[in-house]
């Protein structure tokens, strides 16, 4: 059971209704904000072995995944997931597709050697928890590699505070997330942070 069960209805909702166009809708934003690189150094870190993405959405990150690793994407929204499935076929390499909550993954204990995620825990209802279940997932010695915006320092960090009951409404997800903070309160030690765009959206890599 979701921590929000009503919140998490709502998103899924919101999430198959807008599948169909949200690889347009946020292509400016991929090269505007930095996000292709962002990419691009997540799959540095990722040469093999068990990986499992949560929130794959649409399947933006499938043409990074490296030959030698064994791919489960899963994501909440059945309608997103559907599209990297019609991606995935036009590529040879096999990916297992799993639609599940982030807060409470269904996969074993230590089941992965990479658990990554990209642009999600803006949106997870309760990041803490989906971030456990990373953890929980992810074999010793295993790494969390993220690509995710969150609040900025300073004035721009406060006017977030401000806009984000509003934007989080219209859009789904949150902009003023302590992603930082999320992961370490979920028991995981951040060993690597890259910074994509200014302060606002970062790699991070975490254990
Ligand atoms: C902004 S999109 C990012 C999609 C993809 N990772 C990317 O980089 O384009 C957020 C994704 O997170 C998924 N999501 C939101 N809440 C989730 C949850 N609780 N568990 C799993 N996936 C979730 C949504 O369905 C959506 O596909």
């Amino acid at each position: 059971m979701p921590t929000f069960p009503e919140t998490t209805k709502g998103l899924v909702r919101r999430w198959n209704r807008r599948a169909r166009l949200y690889d347009r809708l946020t292509a400016p934003m991929e090269r505007m904000l930095g996000l292709v690189r962002g990419r691009a150094w997540v799959f540095e870190r990722v040469a093999k072995g068990r990986v499992l993405e949560v929130g794959a959405g649409t399947g933006k990150n499938l043409p990074y995944y490296p030959e030698r690793a064994f791919v489960v994407a899963s994501d909440l929204s059945p309608g997103m997931l559907a599209r990297a499935v019609e991606k995935a076929r036009d590529r040879s390499r096999a990916v297992r597709f799993v639609v599940t909550d982030a807060e409470d993954l269904a996969f074993r204990d230590g089941a992965f050697d990479t658990v990554l995620a990209t642009c999600v825990f803006c949106t997870v209802p309760d990041p803490v928890r989906g971030l456990r279940e990373a953890r929980r997932v992810l074999k010793d010695g295993g790494e969390v590699i993220l690509l995710e915006h969150m609040r900025p320092q300073g004035f721009l960090g406060r006017l977030f505070d401000l806009l984000d009951p509003m934007a989080s409404r219209l859009m789904g997800p949150h902009i003023n997330r302590r992603t930082l903070d999320n992961i370490r309160r979920a028991g995981l030690v951040v060993v690597e942070e890259r910074t994509v765009f200014s302060d606002w959206i970062k790699v991070i890599v975490a254990r």
